[in-house]
């Protein structure tokens, strides 16, 4: 069962690269009656503004984008297992599937939609977002395909819950 944790405790799970790096990651939120949830490989944790700050990118060619850039909060779920699930939020796109539905998962609101079955919850607010200027990309294969196919906005939400399953 998810329980509320103190923001230090996510240092149990030593640092946000590897936070990152070993959980399959999937985002929620919510807008005007619209819930949708997305897999992330992206992101990281840290401060910003004097808060605890998380980072992720979301591509503007997904339906996510409309929802996340009207929405207040979002979560971050990280899980341990569930690939099926999480290859699912991957592949397929909330404009053709209700994929949270579809997905069978368990999901409770707290100001953001979250999943129950994940390991760790982040709640975040969002304080802000912006996308990335190309003329300041300085990766050649990145600026190749932002080119084609569109650049990823940049999101930051404070920090203001986290939850982790025991
Ligand atoms: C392992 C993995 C990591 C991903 N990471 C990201 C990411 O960080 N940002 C992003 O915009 N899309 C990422 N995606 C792609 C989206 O999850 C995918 O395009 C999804 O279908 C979008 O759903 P939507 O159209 O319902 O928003 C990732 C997919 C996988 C399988």
């Amino acid at each position: 069962m998810l329980k509320e944790i103190k923001l230090e405790e996510i240092n149990n799970y030593k640092d946000s690269i590897s936070l990152f790096k070993s959980h399959g990651i999937a985002l929620a939120t919510s807008n005007e009656g619209k819930t949708n949830g997305l897999t992330i490989g992206w992101g990281g944790l840290g401060v910003l503004w004097r808060k605890p700050c998380a980072t992720i990118y979301i591509h503007k060619t997904r339906f996510s984008k409309g929802i996340f850039d009207n929405s207040e909060y979002f979560s971050i779920n990280f899980f341990e297992g569930h690939e099926e699930q999480l290859d699912y939020f991957g592949k397929v796109s909330g404009r053709d599937e209700d994929k949270i539905a579809n997905s069978k998962l368990e999901v409770e609101v707290d100001n953001a939609p979250y999943f129950k079955d994940a390991k760790l919850v982040i709640i975040c607010k969002k304080m802000g977002q912006t996308d990335f200027d190309l003329d300041r990309v300085y990766e050649d294969n990145i600026i190749s395909w932002y080119n084609e196919s569109g650049v990823h906005t940049i999101y930051l939400g404070e920090i203001v819950k986290v939850l982790e399953n025991k």
